[in-house]
């Protein structure tokens, strides 16, 4: 898609009911992210989820979207001590979830070295630079990364090492527009941009950030394709209303003593 120019759609998932939506509308790839720990979880951050959860979920989204090309997140600590641990972690998600690739964060040499040790193996990987949320309080918050020209010639080389290794693609979250242009110009893996600007190969979103479900969550990059959390309100308090008054169930909603179930 990179050599002809499409643009990569990419959206997160982590369950069966949107996995069918998702593969309804034509999206290139569902990621299972690790961000299942706020968005379903009800955690603060990615840390607390575990490599079973994220198998949970990854297969929840199998079943709902079985033809679409679909990536699962390892979770903090289960591929950062060694490469073999890397290995049983991302050889687990793939025998038991029936996705076709992982995702990792980080492109510093142990990283590099874990993609190249997963892709000798035969497991597809997607790195993942810039704002990486697994290292939220060594990055010391949810911030743009990348800026000032040490820390972008960094990120430059990360993702060209990170392509050396074998990864077919790398996100890039929280990284200045023109730096990600860079990025994804100077590779020939496509890029995969979460708030760094139209410049990369294709755009990834949080499905409950995209579609409104969270809608305490505003940053910059975000654009609300739905309101489903004012719809989801709505009809809740339309059942409450409907019940209360009597209104529902009514006569149509009622099985009578004899006839069709
Ligand atoms: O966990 C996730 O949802 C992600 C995306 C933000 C890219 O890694």
């Amino acid at each position: 898609m990179k050599e002809r120019g499409e643009r990569i759609t990419v959206l997160t998932c982590h369950d069966v009911l949107f996995a069918r939506i998702l593969e309804e509308a034509g999206v290139d790839m569902i990621l299972v992210g690790d961000s299942l720990g706020q968005v379903a979880l009800g955690y603060d951050s990615t840390l607390p989820v575990t490599l079973d959860d994220m198998i949970h979920h990854a297969k929840a989204v199998g079943r709902g979207a079985p033809a679409t090309f679909t990536v699962v997140d390892l979770p903090f600590l289960s591929y950062q001590v060694s490469a073999e641990d890397a290995l049983r972690s991302a050889g687990r998600v793939l025998k038991e979830t029936g996705a076709e690739a992982v995702k990792l964060e980080g492109g510093d040499a142990a990283a590099v070295a874990t993609v190249a040790r997963l892709v000798a193996a035969g497991i597809p990987v997607m790195g993942h630079l810039g704002l990486t949320p697994q290292s939220v309080h060594a990055l010391g918050g949810y911030r743009v990364q990348g800026r000032g020209t040490g820390a972008a010639t960094r990120m430059l080389d990360e993702a060209r090492a990170l392509e050396e290794a074998g990864a077919f693609a790398v996100v890039l979250e929280l990284v200045p527009g023109p730096l990600a242009e860079r990025i994804s110009g100077g590779l020939t893996i496509p890029t995969i941009g979460i708030g760094a600007g139209p410049g990369c190969d294709g755009q990834v979103l949080v499905l409950a950030d995209a579609l409104g479900l969270n809608p305490g969550f505003t940053p910059r990059f975000l654009h609300r394709f739905a309101d489903l959390h004012g719809e989801a309100l709505r009809g809740a308090r339309d059942f409450v209303a409907q019940v209360r008054d009597g209104a529902y169930p009514g006569r149509a909603h009622t099985f009578e003593s004899e006839g069709p179930a």
